[in-house]
């Protein structure tokens, strides 16, 4: 499904999917030449990523191995407590292993920042991060994110895996949400 074809449930379409694909691209070239020689494992964070995960992995042009993690903020019941409850863990051992965890959006960077150090403590050889989308503007922490797609303003998107009530993550593009479709 396109921005086009619900253009009265969204505001304002922020990135496109031919922007998206070009990007991905961008990135996979650079990953595959700073990681060259390396065992590469990527990380995808269920369920917002798996579009990211499958256009971005398919972009390389090496092997790599893939897993995912499910992961859910509880503690204070919101969001932005930053206390990180896992639902589904990693299958794969993280010791002596180049991790590159996969993302749609950082946030507030409260669950990367939580899922950085509790990869840490796995004893990873290296970990770095690929965002396709950030809001600078909604920062609680500094994430060092290597890889970044796209700085986007502090509003409630959807699309390419990111979702309203599990809604519109087969969009696309990526889209600001008309507030009468949420208020
Ligand atoms: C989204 C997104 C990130 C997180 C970012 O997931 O995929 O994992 O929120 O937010 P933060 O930077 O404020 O921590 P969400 O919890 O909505 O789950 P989902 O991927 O299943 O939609």
């Amino acid at each position: 499904m396109r921005a086009a074809d619900i253009a009265d449930q969204l505001s304002t379409v922020l990135v496109t999917e031919e922007e998206i694909q070009a990007k991905l691209l961008e990135l996979a070239q650079r990953v595959d030449a700073e990681y060259e020689g390396k065992d590469l494992l990527l990380v995808g964070v269920l369920k917002g990523a798996v579009m990211v995960m499958a256009d971005f992995a398919r972009q390389l042009t090496r092997d790599i191995t893939m897993d995912w993690m499910a992961v859910s903020s509880y503690g204070a019941g919101t969001k932005s407590s930053g206390v990180v409850q896992i639902r589904k863990d990693l299958d794969t051992d993280l010791h002596g292993k180049h991790v590159l965890i996969v993302e749609d959006i950082i946030d507030s960077g409260l669950t990367l920042s939580w899922l950085l150090e509790n990869f840490q403590s796995r004893g990873a050889e290296s970990i770095e991060v690929l965002a396709l989308l950030r809001k600078p503007d909604a920062a609680k922490v500094e994430i060092d994110c290597r890889y970044v797609g796209f700085d986007i303003p502090n509003e409630f998107v959807v699309g390419y895996g990111l979702d309203y009530a599990e809604r519109y993550r087969n969009l696309r593009d990526v889209a600001v949400l008309a507030p009468h479709v949420y208020s």
